[in-house]
């Protein structure tokens, strides 16, 4: 039987009803973007609610923690992870939860004794010293110079600024070859916590004093990742059973032992099985800007970098074999890995395929910046995320790789600037008349100008406007190029207009002199017509052109982009006819 199962079991023993994984996405809690742990939608029971199935529960909860998102790629760090816990909601405390670990350690999972040590909570000003604990341990046959009493920083646990709390006891397991040491040192990383048992009596408030909850309650939490680990006696986490056939799945996609490209097969694996369990939330996350839908991206973009860099072709369909692996892993225990799948093998495709159109091209970009700069600025890490889509943490890491240092700060603040105007331009929507243009011809005028950028990034930099004309059924759009264009570049071009427009761009005017427009390598049909001092618009950082408008004030507003023909116009010139949907 697997350990899951053997915890559930033991504690169902133990009189404890199993309660469903709550979905990862917290339900009724906008504080947090995930679920971090399995008490998190216990909370209410834990202030004092009561809890349908009684007062005593255990369970596997779906977890996702970032804080060690960048860590993930050594031995030990995931992203997503089940948490095994069980709960007392005012019924049992500290001796019997003590006596209940001790028992599931030693006699089901077969651990040792003299391997185990325990840290417990030394006391302070606020709250007394845990002697009841230690007194417990003791009890049960830990000897004194395996009991470690530490402060708040290590044993007292909260999930939040606010809410239940309490000081904790916490199990280490001794995971080296070597002779298990007589007296235990916590700060020795040979000795790996496997088990956090939390009390939780207090409520923290705003002003963050502290008040006795209604209940003496417990919470408990081990990492599955981790225990099964320990159990199997592997040093590396990705070695263990839970991961074993994703690794191996991996080393077949790439023709590439595990040994000697660890680093990016665990971060493939790792960020791929994450996905699959966001993808497939009941909160129906797609990948995007903001908040989960980012995460999604993030986590999605950095798999296929790494995946990019063991030499998978990324077009194959490499990240549809890995999820499938991980949902026929874990489907028993979560039917709605299978139920979602058509939605989460989508997600990954089309996330794809819309990051690698450009990473190959922000890559140069990046390349070209990093041979001319010892640093990336504000308006490089703003360039690469808005033009090709680099998440931050993504031109940050390249950067550390090459030792430089990115104006994450600057960069953030931009990031501001660019919410903002975006903002400030949809509330402005069409304020001050259109000069006889209709709404609909205005977004083709924009529209032109994203074209002519996309066609830009696609076809070449020397790739310029030879015409245009807008009705209110369509806009047509004439440009140099040798060739007619090929399916993959029209869809690149459609791709990279509607990416624009999801990007929200803001849409800005500028009154130069033609002198200053040239200079700057504004985009101009034909100069010589213009007048000494003209409109320069601006869109986002991927256009400028010289021109008389009017424009929309946000791309957002255009709708979806759609190209309906390409043809042939002149020697050298072809023309492109396309229309906005809404
Ligand atoms: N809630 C406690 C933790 O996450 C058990 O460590």
């Amino acid at each position: 039987m697997n350990i899951k199962d053997l915890y559930i079991n033991f504690f169902v023993s133990k009189g404890h009803v199993e309660i469903p994984s709550a979905p990862i996405v917290p339900e009724n809690d906008p504080s947090v973007l995930f679920n971090t742990a399995g008490m998190q939608p216990l909370i209410p029971y834990l202030m004092g609610e009561i809890h349908p199935s009684g007062n005593r529960l255990c369970d596997a909860q779906k977890c996702v923690r970032l804080t060690d998102l960048e860590e993930v790629g050594d031995k030990t760090h995931h992203t997503f992870f089940e948490m095994l816990g069980n709960w007392s909601l005012g019924n049992y405390f500290k001796k019997e939860s003590i006596t209940y670990s001790y028992e599931f350690l030693t006699n089901v999972l077969k651990l040792p004794k003299e391997r185990l040590a325990i840290t417990v909570f030394k006391g302070d000003e606020e709250i007394p010293k845990d002697e009841e604990s230690a007194e417990c341990w003791k009890k049960m046959g830990i000897k004194e110079e395996k009991i470690a009493y530490l402060g708040r920083e290590d044993n007292f646990w909260a999930a939040g600024e606010t809410g239940p709390c309490g000081t904790d006891t916490e199990i280490f397991y001794w995971r080296s070859e070597e002779e298990v040491p007589t007296t235990f040192d916590p700060t020795d990383d040979r000795w790996v916590e496997i088990w956090n048992n939390v009390f939780m009596e207090y409520n923290r408030k705003s002003d963050y004093t502290i008040e006795l909850l209604p209940k003496k309650n417990v919470d408990t939490g081990m990492g599955l990742e981790r225990i099964v680990a320990v159990v199997e006696g592997v040093n590396d986490n990705y070695t263990s059973s839970i991961w074993i056939d994703i690794i191996k799945k991996i080393e077949e996609i790439t023709e590439l032992p595990y040994e000697g490209n660890e680093k990016g097969m665990r971060i493939i694996a790792d960020h791929i099985r994450t996905s699959v369990f966001i993808a497939a939330d009941p909160a129906q996350i797609v990948p995007s800007n903001t908040d989960q839908g980012y995460i999604l991206r993030r986590l999605i973009r950095r798999a296929i970098r790494y995946a990019k860099k063991l030499n998978i072709d990324i077009n194959s369909n490499w990240d549809k074999i890995i999820a499938k692996a991980i949902i026929a892993k874990y489907e028993t225990y979560y039917p709605e890995l299978k139920q979602q799948q058509e939605r989460i093998l989508n997600i990954l495709y089309e996330e794809k395929n819309k990051f690698n159109r450009t990473l190959e091209r922000g890559l140069k970009e990046f390349e070209k910046v990093a041979r001319k700069q010892t640093e990336i600025d504000k308006i490089t890490a703003f360039h690469l995320y808005d033009t090709y889509g680099f998440p931050i943490e993504l031109t940050t890491e390249l950067a550390m790789e090459r030792n430089m240092k990115v104006d994450e700060k600057g960069f953030q603040e931009k990031m501001k600037e660019h919410q903002e105007k975006s903002r400030t331009a949809s509330a402005g929507k069409f304020k001050g008349g259109l000069a006889g243009n209709s709404e609909i011809e205005t977004k083709y005028h924009t529209a032109t100008h994203l074209l002519n950028a996309a066609l830009k990034i696609v076809l070449g930099d020397d790739t310029h406007q030879r015409g245009s004309n807008i009705t209110e059924e369509r806009m047509r759009f004439d440009f140099n190029c040798d060739h007619k264009l090929t399916d993959e570049e029209k869809r690149q071009v459609e791709d990279l207009v509607n990416q624009f427009i999801a990007d929200d761009l803001p849409v800005k005017k500028e009154e130069m002199t033609k002198q200053n427009a040239l200079e700057i390598g504004a985009e101009a049909m034909f100069i010589e017509k213009y007048p000494e001092v003209l409109n320069v618009y601006f869109i986002g950082e991927i256009s400028k052109e010289i021109c008389g408008g009017p424009h929309v004030k946000s791309t957002k507003e255009l709708g979806h982009f759609k190209i309906k023909k390409e043809e042939a116009s002149s020697a050298g010139v072809r023309r492109i006819k396309a229309v906005l949907e809404d």
